[in-house]
C-alpha cells in the first residue's frame, strides 16, 4: 500500500461519501476528513444556512477557501468531498495540483434521491425530484472525470464499498 496515496471522495448529494469516508478510514487507520463538516466548523454555520443566507455563490467561495486550507495540509490521507466541490473547475484543479487521487461514487439518481428524502440533513440544493435529477444529469460528465469510478450497488453495504476501494486503490488483501 502506498502510504503516502490521499484521496479524495466524489459524488452526488446522498450517495454516502461520508459514510464511505469514515468506514475506509477504518480500514486504512488513517485520518478522514468531511469538507461540509470542516467548513461548518470553521465558519461557525450549518451549509444550509450559508446557502440560505448568503446564496449559493457565497457558498462555493468558502468551499473553495476551506478546500485549499485542508489542501495544504496534508494530514488527512480521506477526504470526503460535498457533492457539488468537484464541479467546481478551481476546485478540480487544486486537487490535480496535490496529486490526489479522486473516487467517483457512482449510483443511480433514485438511489440518491431516497437517501435524500430519507435524511435529517438539510440540502437546499435538492429542494424538489425534478431540479434534482436535472442537477445530477447535468453533473455526471464532470464526475466522470475522476481517476476511479465505484458503482454503489444497493446490495452493498458502505463497509463493503470502503472494503474493494481499499482493494483496488489501495491494494490491501482482506481474507
Ligand atoms: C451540495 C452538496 C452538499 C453540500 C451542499 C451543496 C451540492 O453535500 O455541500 O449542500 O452542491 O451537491 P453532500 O453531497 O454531502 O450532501
Amino acid at each position: 500500500m502506498e502510504k503516502k496515496q490521499r484521496i479524495v471522495l466524489t459524488g452526488f448529494m446522498g450517495v454516502g461519501k461520508s459514510t464511505i469516508a469514515r468506514f475506509l478510514a477504518s480500514l486504512l487507520n488513517c485520518k478522514k476528513l468531511d469538507l461540509d463538516a470542516f467548513i461548518e466548523q470553521s465558519e461557525g454555520k450549518t451549509i444550509a444556512e450559508i446557502i440560505k443566507i448568503e446564496g449559493e455563490n457565497r457558498f462555493r467561495e468558502i468551499e473553495t477557501k476551506n478546500l485549499r486550507r485542508i489542501l495544504s495540509n496534508d494530514e488527512a490521507q480521506i477526504l470526503a468531498l460535498g457533492g457539488g466541490a468537484w464541479t467546481i473547475a478551481e476546485n478540480r484543479r487544486l486537487i490535480k495540483e496535490k496529486k490526489l487521487t479522486t473516487v467517483w461514487l457512482e449510483s443511480t439518481f433514485e438511489h440518491c434521491w431516497r437517501n435524500i428524502r430519507m435524511s435529517k440533513r438539510e440540502r437546499p440544493l435538492a429542494k424538489n425530484k425534478p431540479d434534482t435529477q436535472r442537477l445530477f444529469e447535468e453533473r455526471e460528465k464532470l464526475y466522470c472525470l475522476a481517476d476511479w469510478h465505484f458503482i454503489i450497488k444497493p446490495d452493498l453495504t458502505s463497509f463493503e464499498i470502503a472494503k474493494k476501494i481499499a482493494e483496488e486503490v489501495f491494494s490491501m488483501k482482506f481474507d
